[in-house]
């Protein structure tokens, strides 16, 4: 059976990449290191215009990806996809506590500093991801470190404070967009006591952080960002009433020597971890709805950490998972094309090589293959799937 499926799999990749000329560019003789910039090159793994980025430039959105330096380091293929294919880089790790500042006081831009500079030698978009989060169903990923979670809360507090500063100051003017909070809310719409929240034991920790960012850096577009919120419930009802209030707050900043009030909030990053097998579409007209009404506070939407799980057996899905997983990215992307407050989309991971849900097989048991290229880079049924709707 499974034999049965991983030969039907590899026989429809092999039959699309032939369909659209999926291969390696015979052109393509420099080495990779040296990426001509401008035009890049699509010579070595197998990329094929149009790319992703060039479709969804016409369409006004910016296609985007999770990035780690390492997953790079002996994978060449990794950067060089990457930067074809996508328009928009975000740090995937380098901005999170644990690798930012692991120990209290004690900074380490390395990672973020590798993402922002791709970035600009690429003229890329650059997003840094969450600020402050503190995942309780994930505390074994120790991303708020020991030491820091064992502060005094007046002291973790203000190290949030000089955190969030300490960043900002840092990617001024080169990050375009900053999810400032992360999973502030459980699945009911109630605050998570988390380690943040212990600070205020309030939403105030949440103001405090968008305040320190606005502050930091005034040019940079502030989100809110949270998962499992894409349709009207509980939590997104949560959530919005939160952006809300983020966005009737003001504070005062100085933009080119003039003092001007601004929201403390620009944006909603709806994370979007979907899955993609049978019976598992999501409901599209809710989502809609939903995306509508927080436009409609005024504040751009984003889908953030965009991927797609499918029933998986030893790694490999079904014909029919693939197709039904082409189409939860087909709709996804389209109901960001059809909100103008859209800015576009972010794929957290672009290779089934390389993403958080086969990082974590546990996390996801029985789930994988969640993003739009094959572990060689070959494009999947689900590229198609974006592809089509940015055409
Ligand atoms: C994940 C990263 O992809 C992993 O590499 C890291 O080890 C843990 O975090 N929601 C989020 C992201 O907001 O930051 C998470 O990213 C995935 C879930």
């Amino acid at each position: 059976m499974l034999a049965r499926s991983a030969l039907v799999v590899a026989s429809v990749v092999t039959a699309l990449s032939i369909l659209s000329g999926c291969t390696a560019d015979p052109e393509g003789s420099s080495p990779v290191t040296a990426v001509a910039d401008p035009p890049e090159h699509h010579g070595q793994c197998g990329v094929t215009d149009p790319t992703l980025a060039q479709l969804a430039k016409p369409r006004g959105k910016t296609i985007g990806t999770a990035y780690r330096s390492t997953y790079a380091q002996n994978d060449p293929c990794y950067r060089e996809v990457a930067l074809a294919e996508f328009d928009s880089l975000t740090t995937e790790i380098g901005t999170m506590m644990n690798t930012v500042q692991p120990e209290p006081g004690v900074f380490d831009f390395r990672e973020a500093d590798a993402v922002a500079d791709l970035a600009a030698q690429h003229h890329k978009d650059f997003q840094i991801h969450s600020l402050i989060w503190d995942p309780l169903d994930q505390l074994q990923w120790e991303i708020v470190p020991s030491a820091i979670r064992a502060m005094a809360p007046d002291r973790r507090h203000q190290l949030m404070i000089d955190s969030i500063t300490t960043v900002m100051k840092r990617y001024a003017g080169r990050a375009s967009t900053v999810t400032v909070v992360n999973e502030a809310f459980d699945q009911v719409g109630h605050l998570q006591p988390n380690a943040w929240w212990d600070t205020t034991h309030n939403d105030e920790y949440i103001f405090d952080a968008f305040r320190a960012a606005r502050l930091a850096d005034p040019t940079a577009e502030l989100y809110y960002n949270d998962h499992s919120a894409e349709t009207n419930s509980d939590k997104s009802n949560a959530i919005y009433d939160l952006v809300k209030r983020l966005r009737d707050t003001t504070v005062e900043v100085d933009v080119n020597g003039q003092t001007v009030a601004r929201p403390l909030i620009d944006g909603m990053g709806f994370q979007g971890h979907m899955l993609g097998g049978a019976d598992q579409q999501p409901n599209i007209s809710d989502i809609e709805s939903n995306v509508q009404r927080f436009a409609a506070l005024g504040v751009d939407v984003r889908f953030t950490e965009l991927d797609v799980r499918v029933p998986v057996l030893n790694g490999v899905a079904t014909v029919a998972d693939l197709d039904r997983q082409r189409l939860v990215y087909n709709m996804m992307t389209q109901v960001c094309l059809n909100q103008p407050r859209c800015t576009g989309l972010t794929l957290w991971g672009f290779t089934d090589k390389r993403s958080w849900i086969t990082d974590y097989p546990d996390s996801f048991s029985g789930y994988g293959a969640a993003t739009p290229l094959t572990d060689d880079y070959r494009r999947k049924p689900a590229w198609k799937g974006i592809a089509d709707a940015l055409r």
